[in-house]
């Protein structure tokens, strides 16, 4: 991709019809109408991506940011001072709408000063119809509009809006097409998100994923396998796996395929020195799988398995397909296998119908696993998903008030079970220089905590030993040792 010269491109003729050639086409078209605006105003032009929601959309705002390189854009951090922002949204809880409006409203003053401003929003807020119509009436400032399945039109979209001076909506119900080779920029030079799969055929009945990511489709191994490779040879050392069900990888290939053959695959790519993945489904992990982590050198410590309730009976309301006692024997079977792994999961509370007593059977999972850490959730009520018309939601105050309890609860197993490296020696993968304190540098372990030590920044992409002093709660105070190899 990175060998393209989109200056070759011959626009006088017609656009490709098949893809990606179709959107290096655009590109290098898009390219030319902010060379000129660029030209007039006597300056760059800069862009600036928002993201909200999951790794997902950390993914996807990279291959924005791609695209938006490639036409000519610089980045700005600032977004009020961008040319062109793009808002990639969530929509898995009502807040993360309610956030996405508000910040809207302040960018349409900002836009009042700086006409040549472009607003995209894309994501998966706008595979919501209500949203649409909303926008459409009350936001007519906003200049494109675009859903989860077509991203990849992106540049298309972008040399529309520039030929018509209009509001462009381009929104897909859903798609079985996935567009390879595209362009993008990634956050970290060292690590990378890569998909392996789209969409989710899973229907909790609380969840609205479904519905805004389309059906289930894995990317074919050749492919996933090839963009690793070429991520290595970039510099990166660790990838992240993305899917909503990673373990229900490869059913929908035409030769079907496991996730946990696939990661047999990507563990012998030479150069790749850690492999992360996420998300697991409880219903789905496999004895292969477990096996497989056992075995592997490359595949981190941690794993990161969605409860959401511990009363099999909300599970069952919740269309999740597994009983409290079938996730707690996959957790002592994990465990068995290995060790020393860091559990991580997240959690609903105050799902229609949930009683006292069901929230009791969640408190004791959390108890019984001692989980590394957790994300807790207030059950957030999603139009158009069966658990929205279910009988007995829950009033406020008493999810409130078992929300704080389980908080509590998680925090102090967590600071617990984390402090218990202590006076270790860990192999940490250096990803940033310290926020606060400039002489310190933050450094992740295979079991996803992290250290800060003194060091200089030519470490970051390393992986170094680091001895853990204090541990102080969630993540450690360290020291570099010298390597034992
Ligand atoms: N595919 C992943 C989850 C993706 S959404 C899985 O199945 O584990 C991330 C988390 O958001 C979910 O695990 C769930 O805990 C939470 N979530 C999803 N829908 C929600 C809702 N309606 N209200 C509150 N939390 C929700
Ligand atoms: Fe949502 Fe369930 Fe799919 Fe996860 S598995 S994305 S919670 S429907
Ligand atoms: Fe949110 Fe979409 Fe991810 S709804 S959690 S950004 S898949």
């Amino acid at each position: 991709m990175n060998t393209i010269d989109f200056t070759t491109i011959d626009l006088s003729k017609e656009a490709p019809v098949t893809e990606p050639d179709r959107q290096y086409y655009f590109i290098a078209k898009a390219r030319e109408y902010v060379q000129k605006q660029s030209e007039e105003l006597g300056r760059a032009l800069t862009f600036c991506v928002t993201t909200f929601g999951c790794q997902m959309n950390a993914r996807d705002s990279e291959k924005l940011s791609g695209i938006l390189e490639q036409i000519g854009y610089v980045e700005e951090t600032d977004e009020e001072k961008a040319d062109f922002v793009i808002y990639n949204t969530c929509t898995v809880r009502e807040n993360a709408n309610q956030r996405v409006y508000g910040r809207l409203g302040q960018l349409n003053r900002v836009k009042k000063q700086n006409p040549h401003m472009m607003i995209g929003l894309c994501g998966c807020m706008m595979q919501e119809p209500e949203v649409v119509e909303k926008l459409k009436k009350s936001y007519r400032f906003v200049d494109l509009i675009f859903g989860t399945h077509n991203i990849f039109k992106f540049a298309e979209l972008i040399t529309t809006r520039m030929e018509s001076k209009r509001m462009v909506i381009d929104i897909w119900k859903d798609t079985d097409k996935i567009v390879e080779d595209l362009p993008s920029e990634r956050k970290y030079s060292f690590k990378s998100g890569v998909n392996i799969m789209f969409g989710c055929n899973n229907f909790c009945s609380y969840c609205i994923v479904p519905y805004v990511r389309g059906r289930e489709r894995s990317r074919n191994p050749e492919d996933i396998i090839r963009e690793i490779e070429n991520l290595v040879a970039d510099g990166v050392v660790e990838v992240m796996l993305l899917g909503q069900n990673v373990n229900s990888y490869g059913k929908t290939l035409k030769e079907p395929m496991s996730f946990a053959q696939l990661l047999q695959e990507i563990e012998k790519i030479e150069g790749l020195k850690r492999i992360r993945f996420m998300t697991s489904h409880p219903k789905d992990l496999s004895d292969e799988l477990i096996e497989v982590m056992r075995t592997s050198k490359k595949i981190c410590k941690h794993l990161h398995l969605p409860i959401q309730s511990g009363s099999t009976r909300i599970l069952e309301k919740m269309n999740r397909r597994y009983t409290k006692e079938h996730y707690l024997e996959l957790v002592d079977k994990i465990r068995a296998a290995v060790p020393d792994i860091s559990l991580t999961t997240d959690i609903i509370v105050g799902f229609p119908g949930e009683t006292e007593e069901d929230f009791l059977e969640t408190m004791d999972v959390v108890k019984k696993v001692r989980y590394d850490s957790a994300f807790t959730f207030i059950y957030s009520k999603r139009t158009g998903t069966p658990a929205a018309v279910m009988e007995d939601q829950i009033p406020e105050e008493v999810v409130k008030d078992r929300f704080d309890r389980l908080l509590k609860e998680v925090q102090s197993i967590s600071s617990e079970v984390c402090s218990v490296y202590t006076d270790t020696i860990q192999e940490v993968l250096v990803e940033t220089v310290n926020d606060h304190d400039p002489s310190l540098m933050t450094g992740r372990m295979s079991n996803n905590l992290l250290v800060h030590f003194p060091g200089d920044k030519e470490l970051i992409g390393k992986i170094v030993p680091v001895k853990l002093k204090e541990c102080k709660g969630f993540y450690y105070i360290g020291e570099r040792v010298p390597a034992t190899e």
